[in-house]
């Protein structure tokens, strides 16, 4: 989707051509005489309109408006949220139609603050999203441009730019998710973060089953080991600010197919678990807005990736396996993969010196009992951490709940032939998880995000949802220093997008 910023007033827009305008409406809608004010005004009075979130009340051809069609949208106090309710039911209601270029107008709202102009920019594209990449004839999208009118384009211009590089992000992580997993092999996966190798301080390297091997990373080669696609780890660097800076690491479980291994999981909706590396894509979406945002501050990304398979040379329940970390564990369940490959990532993490790790999973089962698909489970030991994902959430739209790490949680994992068992009982089976991957957390800041439950959505609407791309984007902006009054902004902020990848930095 191509969006545009632009100032139109209420008046000016009446005379604006495009095949859709989506009016949003607020509760407080101060009048004007203009035909658009006029036409809600009327609306409202005659009790067709009402300007609560979501609401809609559609014309065509409307006299003394350009536009041809105009859809009224009510979006209540107008907060961030209430508006991404009204833009989602808004674009719902065009999705028959055949409007090609349609103008959202902000323009009736006493003056939207960033985080509303992102909102709408992040739930337009999030209405208007469709796959195809394995589909033979494509529907082509008909909705092509999007204008976002507003009365004045400087106060909101960053909260726009914000959404459009988000989006970019999240589009990269559900089309990633939502790729079939013959379609997003470990190999492939690797390529696509390849590509993103190519943009702007962005690095990437790719570790094959021999250098993994090398590393020691037993327990995430013991998952691989079931299948004959190769393992693959990926290792991504964004480099915007100084080299001496602490990077904040992501981790992404890659388990590009889930069949739990010879703990093989029932038939129903097992096709799903393609969607198990959905916190590799939220990574690799992650990347994809910081080339487009170009933020002041270093990240790193950690990708294993890997099928989980039954086969000849699959792991076996009660199986020991050492891990990078030397600590050794009883798989008792070839279904808790997921664990068997973050633990090995984790301790690669610390050769970062990492001012934070954050892990980010499709991990249990037992998240989604707990949380739904509201909000993703949030996990940590440490207190600002924890506090600055959860703050990222809200500020995002993109939810999640901390959840609790008492050791006693962790009693269910001993094991009687290694250091520790993969799983413990099915009572709290996603803190049982995290208690596992804490284990291998000990040597910095650490949070884990179980996304079970958020990462995509089952149903008619089945697909990759791009979260928690939102959250982690807003948490890593939050970690930039804001730069001392009078200092040059760093390279990173001044570097345009068509440029290479600065080799020095300040
Ligand atoms: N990928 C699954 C978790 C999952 C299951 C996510 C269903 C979304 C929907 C994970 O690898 C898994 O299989 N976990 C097991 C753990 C159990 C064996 C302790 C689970 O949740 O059942
Ligand atoms: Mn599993
Ligand atoms: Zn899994």
């Amino acid at each position: 989707m191509d969006f545009e910023l632009k100032t139109l007033t209420r008046a000016r827009i009446c005379s604006e051509k495009c095949d859709a305008l989506l009016v949003l409406i607020p509760q407080d809608l101060s009048p004007a005489d203009d035909p658009l004010s006029a036409l809600a005004a009327l609306a409202i009075k005659s009790g067709d309109f009402e300007a609560k979130p979501g609401k809609l009340l559609g014309t065509y051809r409307t006299p003394d408006i350009a536009a041809t069609r105009v859809l009224l949208v009510g979006v209540g106090d107008g907060s961030p949220k209430n508006i991404r309710a009204a833009v989602t039911a808004g674009f719902a209601a065009l999705k028959t139609s055949n409007a090609k270029r349609a103008v959202l107008c902000l323009s009736a709202l006493d003056k939207p603050s960033p985080e509303v102009v992102r909102a709408a920019v992040v739930a337009s594209s999030e209405a208007t999203y469709s796959y195809s990449t394995t589909k033979s004839k494509a529907a082509p999208a008909k909705l092509q441009r999007i204008v976002v009118a507003v009365n004045e384009v400087a106060s909101v211009k960053a909260g726009f730019d914000k959404g459009v590089g988000l989006v970019q992000g999240i589009e990269f992580a559900k089309e990633w998710g939502n790729r079939p997993a013959n379609h997003a092999t470990p190999t492939l996966l690797a390529g696509a973060a390849k590509e993103l190798g190519k943009l702007a301080n962005i690095k990437v390297d790719v570790l094959g089953p021999k250098e993994v091997a090398k590393l020691g990373m037993g327990s995430f080669m013991a998952v691989a080991q079931g299948t004959a696609e190769p393992l693959r780890f990926i290792v991504l660097r964004y480099e915007g600010a100084a080299k001496a800076a602490a990077p904040v690491v992501l981790i992404g479980k890659g388990i590009t197919f889930d069949t739990g291994g010879i703990s093989i999981k029932p038939a129903a909706e097992m096709d799903e678990m393609k969607f198990d590396m959905c916190g590799a894509a939220s990574v690799l979406g992650t990347f994809r807005a910081l080339a487009e945002l170009q933020p002041a501050l270093n990240v790193v990304g950690l990708i294993p990736a890997c099928e989980n398979m039954p086969g000849e040379r699959a792991i076996k329940p009660g199986d020991v396996v050492t891990s990078m970390s030397g600590q050794t564990i009883e798989i008792l369940n070839t279904d808790a993969e997921g664990r068997l490959v973050l633990c090995d990532a984790l301790t690669y993490a610390a050769r970062f010196k990492p001012k934070a790790v954050v892990d980010i999973a499709t991990l249990t089962g037992a998240c989604v009992i707990a949380l739904g698909g509201v909000r993703s489970g949030l996990f940590s030991s440490n207190d600002a951490l924890a506090q600055s994902l959860a703050d990222a959430g809200e500020s995002s739209l993109d939810l999640c709940w901390r959840m609790p790490l008492d050791d006693e949680y962790a009693d269910g994992l001993k094991s009687n032939f290694a250091d520790v068992a993969n799983v413990a009982g099915r009572a709290g089976g996603s803190v049982t998880a995290a208690k596992f991957l804490q284990r291998f957390a000990a040597d910095f800041p650490w949070a884990h995000l179980d996304i079970a439950g958020t990462a995509w959505k089952g149903g008619a609407a089945k697909g990759a949802t791009g979260r928690p791309v939102p959250l982690l984007v807003d948490y890593l902006l939050s970690q930039v220093v804001p730069p001392v009054s009078g200092k040059v902004p760093s390279k990173a902020k001044r570097i345009t997008k068509s440029k290479p990848a600065a080799k020095t930095r300040a």
